[in-house]
């Protein structure tokens, strides 16, 4: 008798056909990186061309689990070739503005995931690049891309909750391992960029630009016992220029409470419904009209999980990234050959990098930051910020 290879009801996993004019992706950043160099098989608009990644170990193990692409150790033979159309950038957080300019300037599109640049030059390098060459970037915003979060979205532009009065996100997550696995997280990043890049681009996409960010951190002992160079503990509230309020916590030494609390929420209280939105479970909640009087409303559930968790985690371990990534490199791709636009692309990012480090600013000197000075040292002039 054979082993059960897929459970009836669930979405099973079959590639779609690939579109003539599909993009060749070289993934930069295996680790990460790994996940998009396999779930590009989820899209019909792009495909893996090729990995690269300094760790032979790296290499050879995504030379296993995907054989027959353009594997190499050096970033620049992976720009020579004419198959790999978009590069997407899986580097630690320091590195990105390096290479993205390097892909700029070799002719690429870029995928870079969050945080798009972590400090005020690289912000200025990778615009000045985009500007000098016309290339794109899409930045990887993996939680616009989940189920929950994309259906929630979907309902807010159908009007389903008004106007967003106030939005409430986190991001929270116990990172001991992560300081093992990656020492450059403890010293060579902020958890503002590294951990809160997930809810502030939430608040962000839902508020508007944001006009002035009020902060709060520590340090976590957790985060003490690996000597971080920053805090680990961000409480941030915001206010969009359109007067509209949101916060965002984040917590990289936390006890999680995985049945209680999610890594990534989303709530959006609206003038016309409140909605939440969860990753890692598949949940998404939100107020409908009751079904005998309109003036009494019911909540909903939607649970994503049992059609979902194929394409998105690729096994019964929740929390990976395969189908975010792809639905988000499906979106660059079809944006880049339909001629049309993407979000978030790089001016939006960069917003959401100026929301960022005025967070950071305000928790070093306690007090409130306009948005709008950092915008105007990165160079992003109101008349060309995304709105
Ligand atoms: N939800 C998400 O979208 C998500 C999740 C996790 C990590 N990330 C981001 O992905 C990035 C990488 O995180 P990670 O956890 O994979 O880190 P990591 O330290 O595990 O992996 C980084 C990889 O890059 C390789 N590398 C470094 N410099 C290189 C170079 N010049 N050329 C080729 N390879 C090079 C390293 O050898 C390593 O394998 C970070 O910016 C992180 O914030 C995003």
């Amino acid at each position: 008798m054979g082993f059960i290879e897929h459970i009836p009801g669930t979405v099973p996993l079959v590639p779609p056909t690939r579109d003539a004019r599909a993009l060749g992706v070289g993934v930069l950043g295996l680790h990460e990186g790994r996940t998009l160099l396999l779930a590009l098989c989820r899209c019909s608009r792009a495909y893996a061309a090729a990995g690269c990644d300094t760790n032979q170990d790296k290499v050879d193990a995504c030379a296993r689990e995907a054989p027959g692409l353009f594997y190499t150790s050096r970033f620049e033979d992976m720009l020579l070739r004419p198959d790999v159309r978009v590069v997407a950038i899986y580097t630690p957080d320091a590195d990105h503005g390096a290479h993205i300019e390097q892909a700029f300037e070799a002719g690429k599109d870029v995928i870079c995931t969050k945080p798009l640049v972590n400090s005020v030059p690289d912000a200025r390098r990778v615009l000045a690049a985009a500007r000098r060459t016309g290339r794109r970037l899409l930045v990887g915003q993996s939680t616009r891309f989940f189920e929950p979060f994309r259906r929630q979205r979907a309902a807010f532009e159908r009007g389903a909750f008004g106007r967003v009065e106030l939005a409430d996100a986190h991001y929270i997550h116990r990172m001991d391992w992560y300081y093992r696995k990656s020492p450059w997280a403890a010293r060579a990043t902020d958890w503002i960029f590294l951990g809160l890049s997930h809810p502030l681009d939430l608040l962000r996409w839902y508020l508007g630009p944001i006009r002035a960010v009020h902060a709060a951190a520590t340090r976590s002992a957790l985060g003490a016992g690996f000597d971080i160079s920053g805090p680990d503990l961000y409480a941030v509230t915001v206010i969009a220029e359109s007067g509209a309020i949101g916060r965002a916590m984040g917590h990289y030494g936390v006890h999680e409470l995985p049945t209680a609390r999610n890594c990534i929420e989303l709530m959006l209280y609206g003038s016309g419904g409140s909605s939440l939105a969860q990753y890692h479970d598949m949940r998404f909640v939100y107020t409908a009209p009751g079904p005998a009087d309109r003036s009494m409303s019911t909540e909903v559930t939607e649970d994503h999980l049992y059609a979902g968790r194929q394409y998105y985690f690729n096994s019964e371990v929740h929390g990976m990234h395969y189908g975010e990534f792809a639905n988000y490199a499906e979106h660059f791709a079809s944006a880049i050959i339909d001629g049309s636009r993407a979000s978030p692309e790089l001016e939006e990012g960069l917003e959401v990098f100026a929301v960022m480090e005025s967070a950071r600013r305000s928790a070093r000197e306690g007090r409130s930051i306009d948005v709008r000075s950092v915008a105007d040292e990165i160079g992003l002039s109101a008349a060309g910020a995304t709105r």
